[in-house]
Order: structure tokens, then sequence, then C-alpha cells
């Protein structure tokens, strides 16, 4: 193998692994899936109080019991085990929790999950092809936009709704559009030099 395929295997691994995308996640959804309606129609009493919420996660439908009070992120990374999503402040403050609700960027933990019903998420680890890094995640690794990564899927998935909504952002609509993501690590310049290079990967 040779040095360069080595360092982008390499770099594509660690960030795989850095960022806890779990690609095993999107896998376990149709078991889930069938456990939830098993308890739905075998232990009604048990789940008194509980609703089944249907949505659609990274293109997969899934059906989960959930109490009302239930958030979208602990049922992400609770229930279906999709633990690429952070939980950080847990008060809707700094953004380490952002997945995709129809496009449009959201704070897993200050949304409720019965109000993602039949609605589409897209988390961290919707966004790879396979084995293939998306091209904003692969801009986050060529630009070393992360430190410890913990805000990192956060901030991908900012950058990810941001490109959506301009595809050729200025530096300003960057800002913009991800000021409601905080990084301890103060990895901005680079985060910025990320959403721009992945403006410029998408635009290819
Ligand atoms: S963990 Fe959700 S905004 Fe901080
Ligand atoms: S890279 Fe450490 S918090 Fe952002």
């Amino acid at each position: 193998m040779s040095d360069e395929k080595k360092a982008n295997d390499f770099s594509r691994r660690g960030f795989i692994k850095g960022v806890g995308a779990g690609i095993a996640g999107s896998c376990v959804l149709p078991a889930l899936e069938n456990a939830a309606v098993a308890q739905d129609g075998t232990g009604q009493k048990a789940h008194a109080g509980k609703e089944v919420l249907s949505l659609t996660v990274n293109g997969k439908p899934v059906r989960v019991l959930v109490e009302p009070k239930t958030t979208l992120v602990e049922v992400l990374r609770e229930h279906l085990q999709l633990t690429g999503t952070k939980l950080v402040c847990n008060k809707g403050t700094c953004g380490g929790c952002t997945v995709l609700l129809g496009g449009q960027a959201v704070y897993s933990c200050h949304m409720l999950a019965l109000d993602a019903a039949g609605q589409e998420v897209t988390t961290i680890e919707g966004l790879m092809t396979g084995e293939e890094l998306h091209p904003v995640q692969q801009a986050f690794v060529d630009k070393d936009g992360l430190q410890c990564g913990f805000c990192t899927p956060g901030q991908v998935m900012a950058a990810q709704a941001l490109l959506l909504k301009h595809p050729q952002p200025t530096r300003e609509q960057v800002l913009e559009g991800m000021s409601g993501n905080i990084c301890r690590c103060a990895a901005y310049p680079n985060i910025l030099a990320s959403a721009l290079a992945a403006a410029e990967k998408m635009r290819k």
C-alpha cells in the first residue's frame, strides 16, 4: 500500500472512530423496529404511558416506544444506538447534539422525540456512503477541523445544513450559520476552513 493510501486510510478510520460514527448503528434499525412493535403488541400494560413513535432515521423507517418526555437525542442514542450524535450540555446551548430534521439543523436534546413523528432525521452516521466519507466529513479531515472531536458530529451536521441552504456560502454566511455550535477547543478557524472547503468539494 502506498504511503498516500495509508495516510488516507488512517485519516478515514481515525475520523470515524473519533466522532463515534457507529456504522453498525444503522444496521440495527430493522431489529429495533421489530422489537418495538412486539413490545407494543404484547406489553400494553407494562408500557402504559408510552407511545409508538414512527419516523425515518438515515433513510430507514423506525418505530420505537417512548415516553412523552423522551427527547430526540435520547431516541437516537439510547433506543437506536446511534451514538455519533453527542449529548453535551443537554440544555440547547452548545449544538453538540445537532442533527438534521427535514434538512434543517436542530438541537436534538431540545426537541421532544414525538415532535419528530413522521419526519426525516439524518445523523452523522447517515452522511457516509458505505465506507466513504461525505464531502463535509472529508473536508473536516483535510482541514483539521477538530481537536478533541467531541463537538465535531454537531459541527459537521451544522455545516451540512448550511450547505443545503447556501451551496456557495460566503465566509459571513458560514460564521452565522454555524454560530450555534460551540467548540471548547476553539478550533474555529479550521472549522470555518472545513465548511468552505466542503462547499468547494460539493460544487465539483
Ligand atoms: S447537547 Fe444539545 S445543544 Fe448542547
Ligand atoms: S474539537 Fe474539541 S470541542 Fe470542538
